[in-house]
């Protein structure tokens, strides 16, 4: 059993997820780096080491719920825990500037892949971790969503990316209305147009900046906020 708290993040390997997984364990917390490619995580964890910054890894693709099973029965046989859940692994097959598609070209085939890593996979994660969270009565979990999911705000192409991170959006809803009086908060939010392989070189926003507020939601305090959408550590309409 570890007293420091466990953190779990998807796609750890690089982008924001690789970012976040090295603020986190900045804090103190024991982090573990989820990366489907069991090599890549390898290589992204000795970068990391390279940096003073420790961190454990597991095999995790958020389409496959064995691997998912039994990354989170692995971490827990580990640590007798796992605190904080960020669900930050994600696909924008629609969204590339590159070969960005409208309502009247995208295939439901690349619709329904990218709902089934952005919000089924988000899905069998909390079914698998929550659980354990409810029963030490406390759980951080941080969904990475889009303002391309905004509802209030939302505009044209695109249409497999935003429908997915609206639902992801939804999720995050139902679930801190379920959690609420277990101790688990459960937000999202959209960490801006960030400078990775999905954002692109030209993207205004660093990683460092892009995962700050997944960091902050993922150590809130006890009397922090539940079920909101956070940008900059302040709440957005949904
Ligand atoms: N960058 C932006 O401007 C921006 C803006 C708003 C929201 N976001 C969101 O932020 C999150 C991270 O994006 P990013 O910019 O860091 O993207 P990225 O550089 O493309 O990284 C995506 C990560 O997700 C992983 N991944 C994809 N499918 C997976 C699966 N089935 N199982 C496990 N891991 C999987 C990738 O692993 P592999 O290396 O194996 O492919 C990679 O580690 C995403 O949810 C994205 O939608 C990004």
């Amino acid at each position: 059993m570890t007293d420091a708290r466990v953190a779990l993040v998807t796609g750890g390997n690089r982008g924001l997820g690789f970012e976040i997984v090295r603020q986190l364990a900045q804090t103190g917390m024991k982090t573990v780096l989820a990366s489907r490619d069991a090599e890549k995580g390898r290589v992204a964890a000795q970068q990391l080491a390279g940096a003073n910054v420790q961190t454990a890894i597991v095999a995790l693709d958020v389409n496959d719920a064995a691997s998912i099973d039994a990354a989170v029965a692995e971490i827990v046989r580990l640590n007798g825990r796992l605190d904080v859940l960020v669900n930050n692994a994600g696909i924008s097959l629609d969204g590339s500037r590159a070969a960005v598609a409208g309502v009247l070209e995208v295939s439901p085939e690349i619709a329904r892949q990218t709902y089934e890593t952005n919000v089924l996979g988000p899905m069998r994660l909390i079914q698998a971790i929550a659980p354990h969270m409810r029963e030490r009565r406390y759980g951080r979990i941080v969904n990475v969503s889009s303002r391309m999911g905004q509802l209030s705000g939302m505009g044209a192409r695109s249409p497999g990316y935003r429908m997915s991170k609206a639902a992801l959006n939804a999720l995050t809803r139902v679930a801190a209305a379920e959690f609420e009086r277990d101790g688990i908060k459960v937000n999202a939010m959209h960490p801006g147009w960030v400078r990775t392989d999905m954002g692109g070189s030209s993207a205004p926003v660093s990683v460092q900046e892009g995962a700050d507020t997944a960091v902050w939601l993922a150590t809130l305090a006890d009397d922090g906020p539940t079920g909101e959408f956070f940008e900059n550590r302040k709440a957005i309409a949904w």
